[in-house]
């Protein structure tokens, strides 16, 4: 199976923030932005792997700043690295101010997403190659955050977990 770039993956979304989207304060809904980031991401893992994916985990997600009513909200989503089946998606997450223009990070999340055969079993997916720093970074750590996720749902045992448990023993 042929591997793939990082950047070839690459998906990204925006929306303004509408009255339904919003709280009683006039905010965006927290449900609201998973969902847009789960659909964004969903499409750069489609992108990697030419075949039906489904979410596995969302992994890692705070929201850190209130979004506002009429904001603009961009989401950029990458897959970061690809084991056997799954595939790890890294977001990052900007807010463009709807009066000054002002655009600014927000936030981050991960997800994992598998891809699957119409049958819905898991499927092998084309190992990625990061190029960029940072992506090489983002692919170093997605192993140990993939331990994490693992153990969280009672797949994996703590003591299989060498690269996460490395970073605890430095
Ligand atoms: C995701 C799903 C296909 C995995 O099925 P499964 O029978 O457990 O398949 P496998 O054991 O072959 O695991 C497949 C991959 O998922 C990964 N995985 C499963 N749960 C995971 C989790 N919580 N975090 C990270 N990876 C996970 C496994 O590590 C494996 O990865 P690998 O092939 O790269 O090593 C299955 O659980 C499913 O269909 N879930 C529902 C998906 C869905 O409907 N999502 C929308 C939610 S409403």
């Amino acid at each position: 199976m042929h591997s793939k770039t990082a950047s070839s993956s690459l998906s990204t979304s925006s929306r303004i923030v509408l009255p339904n989207d919003t709280n009683v304060l006039g905010n965006l809904m927290g449900g609201q932005l998973l969902n847009w980031m789960d659909i964004t991401s969903a499409i750069a893992a489609h992108r990697h792997c030419g075949r039906v994916v489904v979410t596995a985990a969302v992994n890692n997600v705070s929201f850190n700043h209130p979004i506002a009513l009429g904001d603009i909200v961009t989401i950029e989503a990458k897959v970061t690295r690809a084991f056997t089946s799954s595939m790890e998606v890294f977001m990052d997450v900007y807010v463009e101010h709807r009066l000054t223009g002002e655009k600014k990070k927000c936030n981050e999340a991960i997800y994992t997403f598998v891809a699957v055969d119409q049958n819905g079993k898991s499927i092998d997916v084309p190992e990625l190659i990061p190029e960029s720093e940072e992506e090489k970074s983002r692919y170093d750590a997605a192993l140990r955050r993939r331990q994490l996720s693992l153990i969280l749902a009672g797949r994996m045992n703590a003591n299989e977990a060498t690269e996460l448990k490395a970073l605890f023993e430095q």
